[in-house]
């Protein structure tokens, strides 16, 4: 794995670009395609590791998807036409993967076995299996105690059948897990109902509604009719991802005299959490709405973002969902705000791909940054007080893509060299972060 060295930037950040396509949008809108009934154009796809990974999984289940310039074309026959693969099938790296597919699988009529690579392993998957199994799919994980509490991890074998509908209060705050269920519920006879206490990302939601699914959404309650056959829109367009864009808004932010306009990003306001924080910490951020077709399913627009100082603030719990991807390049400009920024419960983040929480706070430390973690029962509040220098030094990715990217812009601001190691994980979700970088520099 190679390790990357950034230099502290000798000219500012000015220019324009397009954020490479959205990786949940790309998810949902591949899986929805293979199981509609019709061909389905997919433009602007998010060509990365994860999405790969969706694209041979259900190649595997005998979905025939052709990939054209920058068009995928997939071939859908109906709810129930996926075919037993003869072997497991990789989720690879990508909990998006796993967890969507989890919903699709419970309404087929054989067994699958779905593995991950050694991240993907550890992360939990009982949020995910509990509801399906009470819709009636039939599923064996590996069952461990961990940190004193019963947990359940991959390889999974999922066996589905005749699904029942159910009214699901979310326990937790989860796209994949409620993304998981309503999948399900596609296959059931009878309305099913999600509760959310706090809102999460809603594409597939949006998704579903493209396809002709009936599904309504009144106050914090989900409600889809299932056992009705999804029809393909026949063209679908993804907008840029708000989460890799987030690295150059926050790269804009917190260094002087950079100007940037990010063009055609998704907007949605399940997504914008790191728009509506930065701005309360005074960021410099103007968004530009669009009325193209992208709009059809998912708000788009232009952000344009220029350096300005930063201020610290308090950001709730209930605003974590909505941002949960973008903390760690959050906590980078908190960092550099003036005062003390508090991220209240953000214990999520020691479930992605890495305990986020720790890989973020001892490569900033490592560099400077006064971060501290309080940790009342299994909630974890970050405390960072900014505007202290930030000195580059030796820091690890952890093999995570999102803690790579935010150490390479906290590079850009650090006094001296940072070399991160391990960077190839970037292919994760935006394998040109670095040609991009280079050609705002
Ligand atoms: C995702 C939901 C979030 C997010 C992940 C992508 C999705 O995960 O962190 O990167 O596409 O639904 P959780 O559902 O675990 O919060």
């Amino acid at each position: 794995m190679s390790s990357f060295q950034i230099r502290p930037l000798s000219h500012p950040l000015r220019g324009q670009f397009f954020s490479p396509a959205d990786k949940s949008v790309t998810h949902r809108a591949i899986i929805i395609s293979a199981v509609a009934k019709g061909k389905t154009t997919i433009k602007n796809f998010a060509v990365n590791d994860d999405c790969l990974t969706t694209i041979d999984a259900l190649r595997r289940l005998g979905v025939e998807i052709t990939i054209s310039k920058s068009r995928l074309i997939v071939l859908g026959f109906g709810l129930r036409s996926l075919k037993m693969p003869p072997k497991a099938i990789s989720a690879g790296n990508s909990g998006t993967t796993m967890r969507l597919l989890l919903g699709v699988l419970s309404g087929q009529n054989f067994p699958v076995t779905l593995v991950a690579d050694e991240s993907l392993s550890k992360r939990p998957m009982r949020r995910a299996l509990e509801p399906l199994r009470k819709m009636g799919a039939k599923i064996n994980a590996t069952c461990e105690v961990r940190h004193a509490a019963y947990e359940e991890y991959p390889p999974i074998t999922i066996q589905g059948g005749n699904l029942k509908p159910i009214t699901y209060k979310m326990p937790l705050a989860s796209a994949q897990v409620k993304s998981a269920v309503l999948l399900a519920s596609l296959y059931c006879k009878g309305i099913t109902k999600i509760t959310e206490k706090i809102k999460t990302r809603d594409h597939t939601e949006r998704m579903l509604k493209l396809f002709g699914a009936d599904i309504k959404i009144k106050g914090d309650t989900i409600s889809i009719n299932g056992n009705k056959e999804l029809v393909s829109p026949s063209y679908i367009n993804i907008p840029g991802d708000i989460s890799s864009a987030g690295f150059f808004i926050v790269a804009a932010s917190i260094i002087a005299g950079c100007r940037l306009v990010i063009k055609d990003v998704g907007l949605n306001p399940t997504r914008i959490g790191i728009i509506r924080v930065l701005k309360r910490m005074d960021a410099d951020i103007k968004l530009r709405a669009q009325s193209s077709e992208l709009k059809a399913h998912e708000p788009v627009g232009d952000i344009i973002v220029k350096s300005s100082g930063l201020k610290g603030i308090k950001v709730g719990r209930r605003e974590i969902p909505s941002l949960i991807d973008e903390l760690p390049i959050l906590m980078v400009a908190a960092c550099c705000a003036k005062g003390t920024t508090l991220f209240e419960g953000a214990e999520e983040l020691r479930v992605k791909e890495t305990d986020r929480i720790n890989s973020m706070m001892q490569n900033l430390r490592k560099m400077g940054a006064d971060i501290r973690v309080k940790q009342l029962k299994s909630k974890s509040n970050i405390i960072i007080r900014g505007a202290k220098r930030l000195v580059g030094t030796k820091v690890s990715s952890f093999g995570d893509h999102r803690t790579a990217m935010s150490m390479i812009i906290a590079g850009l601001r650090a006094t001296g060299p940072t070399i991160i190691d391990e960077v190839d994980c970037i292919n994760k979700s935006f394998p040109d972060f670095l040609k991009v970088l280079r050609g705002l520099r």
